[in-house]
């Protein structure tokens, strides 16, 4: 889903611009040097930096100026005025940035700022010798690239029991089951990315033990490698049905880009299908399934999906979204087996397909953990700076439990956004810094047309207020999501600025509470 498309617009920024038709804590829109550019104006400060986020290339135009930064307005990602560095993932790739000059009332945007990098420090400087990554995953793909950007010059290993280097997971579900996203937008980076920043990734590498006291990581084959600093990052397994037939040839799960490649084939050659839970991603492989035009019925014991989380006034909407585009939902009801022609639910009613997708939830990876005697509390327990209750091991992402600054409650979520934040937050903590994790979940789902964020984290609320319209004709909206009065979470449709704003006052709120 990578958009490399850059369409210039606005004044060439290189030619000059009134300085008077620049405002304080404006973003005006142009181009430089044949690129989509952003002249920012911050009190007597000026910065001139890409125009698109590196992600999947939101204007970041209609996002919001924070201090130094810019935040994208689609999924959060963070950027720097100063050296266009991305702050915060999920951007891994900066923005270009130039030199600005002032000149006769003007400001005319120059050349491009080299982009400095983390001195290389030796692995002797209080660093690690040899960082073991186990998962190659969101958060196992985001510490690796931090440990090189931020100068890391000692051995790294990612072991990943995929079949593939580190994949955009979300695009799993979307665009590519949808054939709207081609193959090539499926990894995050390329082999040859790996190979120029030395981070050595072993494909289907599952580790079966590790050795605490001796500090190894050991293969089901038997290799073993030994670390100074590990990270656990071994993400989440999908639930699997227990019902007599489940492990036919067409029933499937999606968790990798095997799981994927193995469903869009199966599409390829299905004319109907039976949906098994009302999950995001049952209902993104739902509408996916239906760009299709693959006939689609769902199947969860939910009387309206999606409430539990996001609330009866979105359930109820995202339900007749779905049923517009032609699903049938049997809701309140399961699965009670399956067969070659399709899915026997618990009323004994029959529903032919020739493609099954279960998705009823995920569990944590936690085997290894628990095997080296990690703490584990419905994950790995892990402390405000993410690591276990082994020193020098680390989790993040969906494995790990920590304490929320926000709730003041241990949490564990499984949202892209927040595994490579802590990924991020891990690699530079194994070098040293003590950097608490402190930054507020985000996730985000499409399904058709409708897209919705969502910042914070409202395991259990008791009022969920809707603000604005969410119908067929207008979805323009914003949920609240509190409990005793507290607001812990805030969903937005179409309302990117409010989200954004949403995760700023939480950030207030988390630092009033050092
Ligand atoms: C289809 C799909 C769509 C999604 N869409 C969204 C979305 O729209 N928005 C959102 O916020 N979140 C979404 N998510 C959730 C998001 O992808 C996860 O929260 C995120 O991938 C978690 O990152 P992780 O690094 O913890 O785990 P993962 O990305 O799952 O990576 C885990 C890695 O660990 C490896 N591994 C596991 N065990 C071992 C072992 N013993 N040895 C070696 N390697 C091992 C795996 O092979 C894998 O490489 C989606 C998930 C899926 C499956
Ligand atoms: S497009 Fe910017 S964070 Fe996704």
């Amino acid at each position: 889903m990578n958009d490399t498309t850059k369409t210039l617009s606005g004044p060439d920024l290189t030619q000059g611009v009134a300085l008077s038709n620049v405002a304080d804590g404006a973003m005006l829109l142009g181009h430089a040097h044949g690129e989509p550019a952003l002249l920012v104006r911050r009190g007597d400060a000026l910065f001139a930096i890409g125009a698109m986020c590196t992600h999947y290339g939101a204007p970041l135009a209609d996002g919001l100026l924070v201090d130094d930064t810019v935040r994208c307005p689609w999924h959060h990602a963070c950027f720097s005025l100063r050296t266009g560095e991305a702050l915060r993932a999920p951007a891994l790739d900066p923005v270009s940035c130039w030199h600005v000059e002032q000149r006769d009332g003007s400001a005319y945007v120059r050349e491009k700022l080299e982009r400095v990098g983390q001195p290389s420090a030796p692995a002797a400087a209080g660093r690690p010798g040899a960082v073991v990554i186990v998962g190659g995953g969101a958060a196992g793909n985001a510490a690796a690239e931090m440990l090189r950007r931020e100068g890391y010059s000692g051995r790294i290993t990612m072991l990943s029991a995929d079949a593939s280097v580190p994949c955009d997971r979300p695009n799993l579900s979307k665009g590519y089951l949808a054939g709207t996203a081609p193959a090539e937008s499926n990894p995050l980076r390329s082999p040859d990315f790996y190979r120029a920043s030395g981070i050595d990734v072993k494909l289907g590498a599952r580790a079966a033990t590790i050795d605490t006291a001796s500090r190894h990581v050991q293969l089901v084959d038997g290799t073993r490698y030994a670390y100074d600093a590990l990270l656990l990052a071994t993400g989440a397994e999908p639930v699997r049905l227990e019902v007599p037939g489940s492990g036919l040839p067409h029933v499937h799960y999606l968790r990798t880009l095997a799981d994927s490649r193995a469903l869009v084939a199966k599409a390829l050659a299905s004319q109907r299908a039976v949906v098994i839970g009302a999950s995001f991603i049952g209902l993104e492989v739902a509408a996916s399934l239906r760009v299709r035009n693959i006939a689609v019925h769902v199947v969860a014991p939910d009387t309206v999906p999606m409430q539990r989380i996001l609330g009866p006034d979105v359930g109820t909407f995202i339900r007749k979204l779905h049923e517009q585009h032609g699903v049938t939902f049997h809701l309140g009801t399961t699965a009670a087996s399956i067969d070659e022609r399709g899915v026997t639910l618990q009323n004994g009613e029959h529903l032919q397909a020739d493609l099954v997708v279960v998705g009823i939830g995920v569990r944590p990876a936690i085997s290894l953990a628990e095997q080296a005697g990690l703490a584990i509390d419905r994950g790995i327990t892990v402390d405000e700076h993410l690591e276990t209750s082994i020193p020098g091991i680390f989790a993040a992402g969906d494995i790990a439990r920590w304490p929320d600054r926000l709730t003041g409650e241990r949490i564990r979520v499984e949202h892209w956004v927040v595994a490579e934040r802590q990924g991020q937050t891990a690699a530079r903590n194994m070098l040293g810094r003590r950097e608490q994790f402190d930054a507020v979940p985000f996730f985000w789902t499409e399904q058709y047309d409708f897209a919705l964020a969502y910042v914070g984290h409202a395991e259990r609320w008791d009022q969920a207020e809707l603000d604005g319209q969410l119908d067929a004709n207008t979805r323009d909206c914003t949920i609240i999501y509190r409990r005793g009065g507290k607001t812990l979470a805030v969903a937005t449709v179409y309302r990117d600025l409010k989200s954004l704003r949403a995760e700023v006052e939480f950030e207030r709120t988390i630092a009033t509470t050092e």
